[in-house]
């Protein structure tokens, strides 16, 4: 039995010259926890085909599936993904697997979605998850890029909710966005680790420093925006957990290229 599925792509909306969404076909029997990533690829030249992992940006409950990706012009996937058009086929793993789920968290009051470029897209999904906001009081979720266009996916994803037909009665009440540039005039400017060593991310949100009594937290983007946010939310004495022993705060890569 083969271990991939193949999906159409129903549409696809370009943001910049560097980063587009997609959203394809879901098989019925395809299963996964809001916050996960899988495996996605294109048939290869040689017939062996070129697969990358990607985290799921729709939720749980959709009967299709988005991803959010950056464009690398060399990059042996996305070189030939920012081509693909509705109608032609992607292949999808089944098997998929994460830490940026609800379970890897305990209890608290207040969820932080820190994310940087792709690293948005398992926030997407956790945004429109029911679950989500059965569990936290308040989301606060932070997208960094280099130049305000790039912030356009996470903000049509956060003004979205208002009409999404399972959160939209209690999203919006309990949504912050936080949007940041690191690379042109912006309201708000500066890579997340400098919003936190400054306290700035917290005067701005009229909210006390993270804790580990009330606060859980989320970090995805480059491996090296995630080394550095963790060992920042870290020395707020919160402590990192995972699938099979949760805790205060988890972390996953954006898997791109
Ligand atoms: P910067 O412009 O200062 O490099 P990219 O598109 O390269 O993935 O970057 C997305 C965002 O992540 C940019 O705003 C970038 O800031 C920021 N970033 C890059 N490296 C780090 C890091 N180590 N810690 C925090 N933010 C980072």
């Amino acid at each position: 039995m083969s271990a991939f599925t193949t999906e159409t792509v129903r549409s696809v909306h370009h943001y910049t010259d560097r980063l587009f969404r997609f959203r394809t076909t879901r098989d019925p029997g395809f299963r996964f926890r809001s916050g996960e990533f899988v495996m996605i690829g294109l048939p290869g030249e040689t017939g062996k085909p070129i697969l990358r992992a990607y985290s799921i940006a729709s939720p749980a409950w959709d009967e299709e599936l988005e991803f959010f990706s950056i464009k690398v012009e060399d990059g042996p996937l996305t070189s030939k993904l920012q081509k693909i058009a509705p109608g032609d086929e992607i292949i999808v793993g089944k098997k998929p697997t994460g830490t940026l789920v609800l379970d890897a968290l305990t209890p608290g009051k207040r969820l932080y979605l820190l994310s940087t470029g792709t690293g948005f897209a398992p926030f997407a999904s956790l945004l429109r998850e029911p679950e989500t906001y059965e569990k936290f009081d308040e989301v606060i979720a932070t997208h960094t890029c280099r130049i305000g266009s790039e912030l356009d996916y996470s903000r049509e994803i956060i003004d979205g909710l208002a009409d999404d037909p399972l959160v939209g009665d209690e999203a919006p009440q309990k949504v912050r966005y936080v949007a940041s540039c690191t690379r042109e005039d912006y309201p708000l400017k500066g890579r997340i680790t400098a919003l936190l060593d400054s306290g700035e991310l917290f005067s701005h949100l009229g909210v006390p420093p993270l804790s580990p009594q009330t606060d859980r937290v989320m970090i995805c983007g480059s491996m090296a925006m995630i080394n550095d946010t963790k060992d920042r939310v870290a020395g707020f004495d919160l402590t990192e957990g995972s699938n099979s022993k949760p805790a205060e705060f988890v972390v996953e890569k954006a898997f791109v290229g």
